[in-house]
Formats: structure tokens, sequence, C-alpha cells
């Protein structure tokens, strides 16, 4: 029998500019930053580096522009261990940008730029089946588009490959991609917008978790921040407590959770196991500024209590 241990990422790559701010500006307003820095983010990429971080062989697939940001989106994925051969140049457009303010509570602002991100095409997605004949999991975000993500959920089914979407940004979803999802993981904004429901505490969450599992997926992961995470299946409702930390920046916390899970689950973990460890990656992720420059080791995140 294969054992498929390989994470295929499908998504989006992007160079973070990020200035750190007392507090978020008002319209019109010039503000004196304090700090800033270029690295890169993008949450498919992201995801993928957190991933190959705790050890998982992990192979991105997406598109940069044919500007400078494309060489060094892809060089940084594969200092990281990121099999990047999937990664694609399309000419005559920027590479993904984001604009991101952090401010001294650790909250961010972030506008995207789409760039090449945009141009993740259909054919993109039909090419996964290189990628995916002995891969265990693939992982979507919404920073490509939903032509493309649909598609490479639908490839993924067909290769036998577990489907874990990461709904963010926060968007509706079609239909048709409901039943081809085994695992989805969302936030709170994403899980009220998905569902309809306001998440005022973790019994809403719940609801809205229970709801959305009704749509197709075989687990539903909210992540709560500092109430943790709650995990909805067939064996019934489950809360983690998130760990006590000081937060600098939460820039990609989520990004570290779902790279962290993934490798623990191709791993052949349970799902409680493979929770526990994202939990804590994401909570060392949150104690750094940055997005793939704060993601913890496999080491750092098992020595973590
Ligand atoms: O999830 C964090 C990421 O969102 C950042 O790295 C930024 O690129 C945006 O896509």
């Amino acid at each position: 029998m294969t054992v498929r241990q390989k994470v295929v990422v499908f998504g989006s790559l992007n160079m973070d500019l990020v200035v750190r701010v007392p507090r978020m500006p008002q319209p019109g307003e010039t503000l004196s930053a304090h700090g800033f820095l270029s690295n890169p983010g993008g949450k498919g990429a992201n995801q993928a580096v957190a991933c190959a971080r705790q050890g998982g062989r992990v192979v991105m697939v997406g598109r940069v522009g044919d500007d400078g940001f494309g060489g060094q989106l892809r060089t940084a994925l594969v200092a990281q261990g990121v099999n990047a051969a999937g990664v694609a140049t399309t000419p005559g457009v920027s590479s993904g940008v984001a604009m991101i303010m952090v401010d001294d509570a650790a909250q961010n602002c972030i506008a995207v730029v789409a760039g090449a991100n945009a141009s993740v095409g259909i054919e993109d997605a039909d090419a996964l089946r290189e990628w995916l004949a002995d891969a265990g999991l693939l992982l979507l975000q919404l920073e490509v588009p939903m032509t493309s993500v649909l598609k490479a959920a639908a490839v993924a089914k067909e290769a036998g490959c577990t489907v874990l979407l990461n709904p963010a940004p926060a968007q509706a979803l079609p239909d048709a991609l409901w039943p081809l999802l085994d695992i989805l993981v969302l936030n709170e904004t994403e899980a009220q917008l998905l569902s309809g429901l306001a998440l005022v505490d973790l019994h809403n969450a719940v609801d809205a978790a229970m709801l959305l599992r009704r749509r197709g997926p075989r687990d539903v992961i909210v992540t709560l921040g500092e109430q943790g995470v709650v995990w909805v299946s067939a064996v019934g409702v489950r809360h983690f407590k998130a760990h006590k930390v000081e937060a600098v920046d939460t820039t990609a916390a989520g990004d570290t959770f779902i790279g962290a899970l993934a490798a623990l689950l191709v791993e052949g973990r349970s799902m409680e196991e493979a929770l526990a460890h994202a939990i804590r990656a994401a909570a060392i992720c949150v104690t750094r500024a940055g997005a793939q420059a704060s993601m913890p080791s496999r080491e750092e995140a098992e020595r973590f209590a």
C-alpha cells in the first residue's frame, strides 16, 4: 500500500510589506511608523512553509509575476524545503503584494494586490494531477480565482486525495464546492459569513460548525483566537483551549495552524494530536513579527508547553 505523505498547496504567494504603527490611522491621517519588514507571505505559500517547518513533504503550485519579488518568493520557499517546481511565472504582471499594518496591540490590517495570483487558472488546477498522484492532502485557500479552486478540489477528489479548504479571505462558496471538501478550517469571520450566524460565544461557534458540516465536510474546525479551537466531526464536538502568550503580530497565525495540522495529519497522527500540535505552532507564531519569518520549527512546537 502506498503511504501518501505528501502535501500539495494550490494557492497564493505574496510579498508582505509590513509597517509597524502605534495604532491604526484614521482616514486622511498620516502616522509615524516605528518599523518596516519585507518578508514572504501569501496564504498559500505561508501554509506550505508552515507545513515544511513541521517536517512535511510539500509541493507548492501557484504563480508569481516576472518582477524581482517573484524570484524572492520562489527562493524563500526552496530555502524552507518546499518543492517550488509547481510555481510558474506569469509574464507582464506583478507578483502578489500585501500591504500590512500591525499596531502595538498586535492587530493587523491587510490590503492585498492579487497580481499573478489572479492568473492561476483552470489549466494550473488540471496540472495538479501530476503532483497529486502520491499526495495525501491538498490545501486550498481563496486568494486565487474561485473557478480554479473548484477545479483543483475536483481533481484532488478524482486522485483520491483529502481536500482541506481554508476559506480565506472570507467569501461565499459555490454550491458545487461543498461536497468536494473533507476538512474545512476557518476563523470566526469566515464562519460567520458562511453560516450566517453571529459568533458571539463558543456555543455559536459550535452551531456554525455543525451547520457548515451538514453541507459536506466531514471535519469542521473553527479557530477562535484566545478562545481556542472548536472541532466538529462524526464523533462529536471538541473544544481545545488556546495557550496564553504575549502577542506581537498575529499575521499568519491561521496559516501556521493549518500547515502544521496538515503535516501531522499526513503523518497519520490523529486529529486530536494534530490539533494540539497546530495550536502550539500558532501560539509561537503570534509571539514574533512577520508571516513566514514567524513560523516555528517542529522541535520548537513540540517543546512549547
Ligand atoms: O494570512 C496572512 C497572509 O495574508 C499574509 O502573509 C498576506 O500575504 C495575506 O495574504
